[in-house]
């Protein structure tokens, strides 16, 4: 197998991790700084998804009770008082297909950070066998075992505020947050932009705001907070199930982020906001569920109709180049491959039947959701019948033969891409990020918004991550795009032509940037302004 890598190095080796790297090495080379960042980004990933787990205990969530869980599962792997240390890795993979089902799917759902399961697939017999477990694997399910008990004596709805903040910052020294690229944005700041932009009043449930940098979600979730307020007549008429529903599925708030595990953070974060209301939406409608957030890793940059191109077999067809979050090889670059979608003006129309940009999405959703199933039961191809009863799941009124026909060779394409990925890495997971690519280029590349806020990445050129492209070629790139990507500039200037670009008629954007933007001495070049002079 080829030998893979994934994660970026830190700027500065926390003192701290210094222990720990000479123990396991006698030279720190790039790739074990890699694989160690990876490792920490997974124990974070999976503090976080419990920490959730938890919460939606302590929120009374129904179906979802994390310290009955464990302890069933504690009771089910112990045998004559004895209880296996490697069961709590065990029990924690149960634990996570247990939220998959009872809570949002998409943030439970396998994607990279979920390698370790592999060494867990154990029979409770296994359990008590000779080691099928290596040593360190053996120290990862003890440290499961310590995190899942601490957990355990929180009661996350009296906790004031952010949770997880709360916790990392107990948790984990600020070297180590500040290495894996953790970054909150004051509240101060935070609220004052969105004050700034007027993002608030009744008319916002309407309304569509994107933060294109969202980080770990700090602008997303005062956003959410305010929207949900205002939300509060429209779900006594109609309940918390239609209005999370209308949240999600008509994109009202919607993040994107270039790092796999900030998108992860920015998930929870929302859905640690959302929670409560999900119990209410639950409570009134007891098959409620939601799919997926509205928030994406992307390259927010990076503008897909221009660099896709018009498939040689099929004129309606869009071939594009796709970074995923694994880099290989001795320049340890991002792997790409080529996945095709229909080019939009096609999938809109009376080929398929669909009307809008939220129905596209429902039934790209529908296809993706096809394809997994399909993979996860070890089949070669999609059948025409599975794709027509996940569009049903999704969709009312359509022509069913039509919309089968139209998406079914785009959805035996994605299960062969995802075959030859499983067989070249051995990870079937990375379906989720193909997913999330074709999902996010929709909501990057053709929906408008009303407003955009954030805190674009600062401080050079190539500050933002690099993608697959080498930094003469992400240059040449930006040169190619952006009209302010000229002289010495920065690259949060690119976020602002690209946030103005973003907006509806009359939107707002509101950025945190240097405040040499405003020097007419400055290296910023904002004649592309100029171009929006009548919005
Ligand atoms: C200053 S932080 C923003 C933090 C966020 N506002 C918060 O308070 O949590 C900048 C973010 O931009 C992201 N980023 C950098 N380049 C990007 C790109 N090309 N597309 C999308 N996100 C990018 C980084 O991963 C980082 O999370």
């Amino acid at each position: 197998m080829e030998k893979k890598y994934y994660a970026r190095k830190p700027e500065k080796i926390p003192e701290n991790w210094q222990k720990i790297l000479d123990k396991l090495t006698e030279k720190i080379t790039d790739e074990i700084l890699y694989k160690f960042m990876f490792c920490l980004e997974t124990a974070y990933a999976l503090f976080a998804r419990l920490i959730l787990a938890k919460a939606c205990e302590d929120y009374r969530v129904p179906h979802i009770n994390f310290s009955e869980f464990i302890k069933n599962e504690v009771k089910r792997y112990s045998f004559r008082g004895d209880f296996p240390k490697v069961a709590w890795a065990v029990l924690l993979r149960n634990l996570i297909e247990e939220m998959k089902r009872g809570l949002v799917e998409s943030v439970f759902e396998e994607d990279i950070f979920y390698w370790w399961t592999d060494d867990f697939k154990l029979g409770k017999d296994e359990l008590f066998s000779a080691k099928k477990v290596d040593e360190y694997m053996q120290y990862f399910s003890e440290a499961v075992g310590q995190v899942l008990l601490t957990l355990y004596k929180f009661d996350f709805s009296e906790i004031v505020g952010d949770p997880l903040g709360t916790l990392y910052q107990r948790y984990f020294d600020k070297e180590t947050r500040k290495a894996l690229g953790e970054f909150y944005t004051p509240k101060e700041v935070v609220e004052y932009i969105i004050d700034a932009i007027r993002y608030k009043g009744k008319s916002i449930i309407k309304k569509r705001l994107l933060d294109p940098a969202c980080g770990s979600g700090t602008f997303l979730v005062e956003a959410l907070k305010r929207w949900l307020k205002e939300a509060e007549d429209l779900a006594k008429e109609r309940g918390w199930d239609f209005v999370l529903d209308k949240l999600c599925k008509e994109f009202h708030i919607v993040g994107f982020d270039i790092h796999p595990f900030a998108t992860l953070m920015a998930q929870i974060q929302f859905m640690l906001v959302l929670l409560p209301y999900y119990k209410k939406a639950i409570d009134a409608n007891k098959t409620f569920t939601l799919r997926r957030l509205p928030i994406f890793r992307t390259d927010s940059l990076e503008d897909e109709t221009k660099t896709g191109k018009v498939s040689l077999d099929n004129p309606d067809t869009i071939t594009m180049n796709l970074k995923l979050p694994i880099r290989q090889g001795e320049e340890k670059e991002f792997i790409k491959v080529e996945i095709d979608m229909p080019n939009i003006v096609v999938a809109i129309s009376d080929k398929t039947g669909l009307l809008n940009i939220p129905e596209y999405f429902l039934a790209l959703q529908a296809v993706f959701d096809c394809v997994k199933e399909a993979f996860s039961n070890g089949k070669d191809s999609i059948s025409k019948y599975e794709l027509e009863i996940a569009f049903k799941k999704y969709l009312t009124d359509k022509e069913w033969n039509k919309l089968v026909n139209f998406f079914e060779p785009y959805a035996q394409k994605l299960i062969s891409v995802v075959k030859e990925l499983k067989y070249k890495f051995g990870d079937g997971r990375l379906l989720k990020s193909i997913e999330d690519f074709a999902l996010a280029s929709l909501l990057k590349n053709h929906v408008k918004y009303d407003f955009v806020v954030g805190n674009p990445p600062w401080g050079g050129i190539l500050k933002g991550e690099k993608g697959t492209l080498s930094d003469k070629q992400l240059k040449e790139y930006y040169k190619e795009v952006y009209k302010s990507a000229v002289g010495k500039y920065d690259i949060y200037v690119l976020f602002i032509e690209r946030g103005i670009y973003w907006l509806k008629n009359g939107g707002k954007l509101g950025f945190i940037v240097q405040n040499r933007f405003l020097k007419a001495n400055g290296h910023v070049n904002i004649t592309f302004l100029n171009d929006y002079s009548t919005t």
